[in-house]
C-alpha cells in the first residue's frame, strides 16, 4: 500500500535497526535470520507503532523506532514458531525457515529472536519506572499471542470443530490482536498519553488486528500466490477453523458437515478435496459472511480514528483500515 514519505523513513529506519540489532555470529544461530527478516514482510505492526506515536505529536522519536524494531523481531520470531506448528511451506513467497533449514534450527533461531527481544528491551534508556511499566505491558501482550496459539493448536490436537465465533475471536484477538493493539499502545505510552488514551489506542490495534486476520483467512481461500506469497488453500490442509469454516459448519447440511469435519481433520494436500471444502464456502456465503465481520470490526477502527485530530498521521491510519480490508498480499 502506498504510506507517504514520513512513514517510509522511519519503517527505513526500523529496518537499520533491526539489521544492527542482529548479530552476526555464530552463525547456526543468526546467519538465516537477515534472509528471513528481509524477505519483504510488510511492517505492518511498526507501521501501526510509528502511527499511533506520531498521531499523538510526539518528538523523541528514537525510543519508538527501537521498540518498533523488536516487535518486529518478535512478529518474525512467532511466525518461525508458527511455521512449524503448523506445517507451512511457504513465507513470504519462499521456503519456510524449518523447510529451508530443519526444524531443530528453525527453532533455535526463532528462540534467538526472542531472546533479542527482551535483552534488547532492558538496554532501553528509560527510567526504570517507565520501562516496567513498558515491558509488563509487552510481556503480557506476548503470553496472549502464545496462548491463542495454543488454543488453536488444542482444537486440532483434540480433533474439535465445533467452535463457536465466540471462542473463534476470543482465538484470533489472542494470537493477532494482542500483537497489534499492543503496538499502538506503546506507541500512545512513548507519546506520553494518558491511560485512557492508551486503552483506546490498544483497542483500535487489536479491533485492527482482528480484521488482518480475516482477511488473511479470505485470501488463502481466494487470494493470489503471487500477491499473497503463501500456499493458497494452506489452511484448508491445516484444518484451520476460520469464521468461514464456522459459518459453513452451522449452515451445510448433515452429509456436507460430515464431510467437511473429515477432510479438515486429514491434512489432506489433495486438490480436489481442498476445492469441494471451498465450493461449501461459496454455496452457504461463507466467504462474504467473513468480509462483512472483517468490515465490522473495521468500523469500529475508523470510529476511533474520526475522534482524532485533522492531521497526517490520520489521513495514514485511515488507509490503513482500508487495506486491511481490501489487501490482496
Ligand atoms: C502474518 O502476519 C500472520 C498473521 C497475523 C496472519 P503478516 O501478514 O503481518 O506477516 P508479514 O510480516 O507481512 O510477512
Ligand atoms: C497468525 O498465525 C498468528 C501468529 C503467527 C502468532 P496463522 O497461522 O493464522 O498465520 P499464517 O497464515 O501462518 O500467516
Ligand atoms: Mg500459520
Ligand atoms: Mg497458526
Amino acid at each position: 500500500m502506498d504510506f507517504e514519505k514520513f512513514i517510509l523513513d522511519d519503517i527505513i529506519k526500523v529496518e537499520k535497526k533491526i539489521k544492527a540489532i542482529i548479530p552476526t555470529t555464530p552463525k547456526g544461530v543468526y546467519g538465516m535470520l537477515e534472509e528471513y527478516l528481509f524477505r519483504g514482510g510488510k511492517r505492518i505492526r511498526p507501521i501501526m507503532l510509528m502511527l499511533a506515536f506520531r498521531a499523538l505529536k510526539s518528538n523523541n522519536k528514537q525510543n519508538a523506532i527501537n521498540i518498533a524494531a523488536l516487535l518486529e523481531l518478535y512478529h518474525n520470531f512467532t511466525l518461525i514458531h508458527d511455521d512449524i506448528e503448523d506445517n507451512s511451506k511457504f513465507r513470504r513467497g519462499k521456503p519456510t525457515l524449518h523447510i529451508s533449514h530443519g526444524i531443530p534450527i528453525a527453532l533455535n533461531s526463532g528462540d534467538a529472536l526472542c531472546t533479542l527481544v527482551w535483552n534488547n528491551l532492558l538496554e532501553l534508556n528509560f527510567p526504570a519506572n517507565k520501562k516496567i511499566k513498558l515491558i509488563s505491558i509487552i510481556g503480557r501482550a506476548f503470553q496472549r499471542v502464545v496462548e491463542g496459539q495454543g488454543i488453536e493448536l488444542d482444537w486440532y490436537k483434540n480433533r474439535k470443530i465445533d467452535i463457536s465465533e465466540k471462542e473463534y475471536f476470543n482465538m484470533i484477538s489472542c494470537k493477532t490482536g494482542a500483537l497489534m493493539g499492543m503496538t499502538c499502545e506503546i506507541g500512545a505510552l512513548l507519546a506520553n498519553a494518558n491511560s485512557e488514551i492508551l486503552k483506546k489506542f490498544r483497542a483500535f490495534g487489536e479491533s485492527l488486528g482482528i480484521a488482518f486476520q480475516i482477511q488473511d483467512d479470505i485470501l488463502n481461500v481466494v487470494g493470489d500466490f503471487e500477491k499473497y506469497k503463501k500456499e493458497i488453500g494452506g489452511d484448508i490442509t491445516e484444518g484451520k477453523r476460520t469464521l468461514m469454516v464456522i459459518h459453513a459448519m452451522a449452515h451445510s447440511n448433515k452429509e456436507e458437515k460430515k464431510k467437511l469435519s473429515q477432510i479438515l481433520m486429514s491434512n489432506t494436500q489433495d486438490r480436489k478435496k481442498i476445492k469441494y471444502v471451498i465450493s461449501i464456502f461459496k454455496k452457504y456465503n461463507s466467504i462474504n459472511y467473513a468480509k462483512i465481520k472483517a468490515h465490522c470490526f473495521v468500523n469500529d477502527t475508523n470510529a476511533f480514528i474520526e475522534t482524532l485530530p485533522h492531521s497526517r498521521e490520520k489521513n495514514e491510519l485511515k488507509k490503513l483500515s482500508d487495506y486491511v480490508l481490501n489487501r490482496e498480499f
